[in-house]
């Protein structure tokens, strides 16, 4: 190894420790990414540890230090949250990230609990991250996240059909019927109709949540003759139902009903409204479960799939909404092995790092039995 690249890995390895959105003596996050990208191979950090007490609560969260700048022809994808969070960088704005600089961004950002932050942004770099690089696209799929492992591996991105992105989603159409992962006007005008239908004065909250969820589903089950709705979709599907109602409130007014004002700049802006402060403490299952549950209780239904337009075959043998362990061993011994069936050397390390900081996400309030696909 050349002495330059010695002190570029040694900055890396201290980089990676840093603060997400910091710069180490010249070298963004976005350049760090770039080099790992290029060499194949990269370190995998711990995920970070939640906010210290004394940093974790309301916060003004547009502010200065992290100016809006509209993507360009900057990677963007299908959750509002993190294309927001890297159009202010709090992601790098390339839209190529660590799941740790993930973690941190949603965080910082938007106060997500640590142990919910790391469910979802390991539970999306192990669908569709590199393991090898430990990068991961927030949309389409992108050689920036450096030499694919090999197939059935996707590295696919969020942007990825059939991963994490999924059916029935609020401001997207589905994968069937074209772009699943670009924002969708005439969805999301359904999105505020709801919300003035049935919203407390007008906003989206729980109630409006309930209705459109249901509605979503009842319109692809009509509709959409590929229709797939089971796990892990529908876990997703209902916990991002609720988010808008939590995490994207203003943490002063933190009343659980979202203006359709600021829905509309998260959504269609991807831009924090002026002034946005974050929710005043860290927010995980414990608050979210609630709502979901509520959303399933008003409107259950059975996961299953379409057999052409209007045929819903349900499968009631795949893990329920409310089996939250169930879909954590469907995630690590079905869905992950599905794409990685015999990964040997530092794949299989990587995959089995990856799928422990999963596992300690949901051990934390979940009183789940860690499962291990590729062996302790
Ligand atoms: C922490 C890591 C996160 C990851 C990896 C992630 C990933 C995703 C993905 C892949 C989708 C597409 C699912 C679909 O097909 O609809 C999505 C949608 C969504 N995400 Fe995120 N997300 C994260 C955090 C958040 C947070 C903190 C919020 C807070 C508001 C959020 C809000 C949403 C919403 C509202 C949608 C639904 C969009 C729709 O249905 O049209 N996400 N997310």
């Amino acid at each position: 190894m050349k002495f330059s690249t010695i002190i570029l890995v040694a900055l890396i390895r201290l980089a990676v420790a840093m603060p997400a959105y910091e710069s180490l003596v010249g070298l963004s996050e976005r350049e760090i990414n770039e080099f790992i990208a290029r060499n194949g191979v990269a370190p995998i950090p711990n995920p970070p540890a939640p906010l210290p007490a004394g940093q974790n609560g309301l916060k003004l969260v547009n502010d200065a230090a992290h100016p809006f700048m509209p993507q360009g022809n900057h990677i963007r994808g299908p959750c509002p949250a993190l294309n927001t969070l890297a159009n202010h960088g709090y992601l790098p704005r390339d839209g190529v990230a660590r799941p740790d600089q993930i973690v941190t961004a949603v965080m910082e950002g938007l106060n997500l609990g640590n142990d919910f932050a790391k469910f979802l942004a390991y539970q999306a770099f192990l669908l569709n991250g590199n393991p090898l690089t430990n990068l991961m696209s927030i949309g389409m799929k992108t050689p920036l996240t450096g030499p694919d492992p090999p197939k059935p591996a996707l590295v696919g991105g969020l942007s990825q059909h059939g991963t994490f992105e999924g059916d029935t989603s609020m401001s997207r159409i589905d994968a069937f019927f074209g772009d699943a992962a670009t924002f969708n006007p005439t969805r999301f005008k359904d999105f505020l109709a709801f919300a003035t239908k049935f919203g407390v004065n007008g906003s989206y909250d729980v109630n409006a949540a309930s209705e459109l969820r249901f509605e979503r589903l009842q319109d692809s089950i009509e509709n959409n003759p590929q229709l797939v709705f089971t796990s892990p979709r529908i876990l997703s599907a209902y916990s991002e139902a609720v988010f808008p109602t939590v995490y994207f409130v203003d943490g002063r007014l933190n009343n659980r009903q979202l203006s359709q004002e600021a829905a509309s700049d998260f959504f269609a802006n991807q831009h924090m409204p002026e002034d946005f402060h974050r929710q005043p403490a860290p927010v995980s299952f414990e608050v979210i479960e609630p709502l979901t549950g509520k959303l399933f209780s008003d409107h259950p239904f059975v996961p299953g799939v379409n057999h052409g337009k209007n045929n819903y075959i349900e499968m009631p043998q795949t893990p329920a909404l409310s089996d939250f362990c169930g879909i954590y061993r469907d995630i690590a011994l079905r869905v992950v092995p599905g794409q990685y069936p015999n990964p040997t050397g530092a794949l299989r390390d990587a995959l089995n790092k990856n799928l422990g900081f999963l596992f300690g996400a949901v051990s934390f309030q979940h009183n789940c039995t860690q499962v291990f696909p590729y062996g302790k």
